[in-house]
């Protein structure tokens, strides 16, 4: 652990202010691991050296490690390292993602059925009886009738973002940098097309690993004040008068506590203006983020 940030220094970072709670290094709400945690950033800018092979599987089994919706385990990812692939990656998400062309491994996570499907067809080549009881025997079904309903691709990106996530926390661990890539959901046929996905695999998100460059101008960047994020026991709805006086003066706090972060490192809106813009139909329509249906439909989800 780097003992020269104490758990008030990382949450003083992490909420723009300092909190009246802060544990005591050797309280026991604290150690490495939230250390770690706390310290998280996005990592734009790289050293052009390469993530040593025992680290990056090491990384991978983190991620297996994640649990899994039923063991289902529908996710697959992609370690993209080759140079020109990066380059081609690149391009997909245009601005939001030029970094992946010096990062040395991205990791492209699937939403990938194809074992069950590959079990599916054998079983209809080559049925196998189970004991139904009673000394019946019973075939093992084969419909995959569970992928026409929505849940199966929404619990499959839940996968994915567990073990995505124990992925960063491992690099990040080793002292390696990270950071999530939407930006491949720009054009998920192009991803499909530069990595030889077959059409039932869908590409969902990135993350970048490599040695950060510490050089570049970033920080750990506040989050929302944690009164606006926790509820204790039951939703905390602010409709009421005092309610909504509550939440306005809260995310004032933190536009301004993002302000400040951001003065720091370029000028950029305010949080508030940022994020309805976020939400606006065009920012979805720009992209072929729009299409994702379509493309969830084309790989067999039934989407009901
Ligand atoms: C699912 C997801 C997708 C993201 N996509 C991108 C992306 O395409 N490009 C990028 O530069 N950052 C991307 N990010 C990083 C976020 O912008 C970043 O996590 C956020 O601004 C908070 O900053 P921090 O991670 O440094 O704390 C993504 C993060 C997540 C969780």
């Amino acid at each position: 652990m780097d003992s020269s940030f104490s758990p008030g220094d990382r949450l003083t970072a992490r909420y723009g202010q300092p909190v009246p709670w802060a544990p005591r290094p050797d309280s026991d709400a604290w150690n490495a691991t939230l250390d770690a945690l706390l310290a998280h950033r996005s990592v734009r800018k790289w050293l052009d050296r390469p993530v040593d092979e025992e680290q990056l599987l090491t990384v991978i089994a983190a991620a297996q490690s994640a649990p899994s919706s039923s063991n289902k385990q529908a996710v697959s990812v992609i370690a993209v390292e080759d140079p020109d692939l990066r380059r081609q990656l690149a391009l997909v998400g245009k601005q939001m993602s030029s970094h992946i062309e010096h990062a040395p491994v991205t990791l492209v996570w699937l939403i990938d059925f194809s074992r069950g499907r590959f079990l599916a067809h054998r079983e209809q080549a080559h049925p196998s009886e189970v004991s139904g009881g009673h000394g019946t025997a019973k075939r093992v079904p084969t419909d995959l009738g569970a992928l026409d309903y929505i849940e199966e691709p929404m619990m499959a990106v839940l996968d994915i973002g567990i073990a995505a996530q124990n992925a960063a926390v491992a690099a990040e661990s080793l002292g390696l940098g990270t950071v999530f890539l939407g930006s491949l959901r720009n054009d998920i046929d192009e991803v499909r097309r530069i990595l030889g996905i077959p059409e039932d695999v869908v590409p969902f998100v990135g993350l970048e690993i490599g040695h950060p460059d510490p050089t570049e101008n970033a920080g750990v960047k506040p989050r929302l004040p944690m009164d606006l994020f926790l509820h204790r026991d039951r939703y905390n709805r602010r409709d009421s008068a005092a309610g909504t006086a509550d939440q306005t003066r809260l995310l004032g706090d933190y536009d301004d506590a993002l302000g400040t972060y951001y003065s720091r490192y370029g000028s950029h809106p305010r949080w508030s203006h940022q994020l309805l813009n976020r939400l606006t139909a065009g920012a979805t329509e720009k992209s072929k983020r729009r299409l994702l249906r379509d493309v969830l439909r084309r790989a067999g989800f039934g989407l009901r």
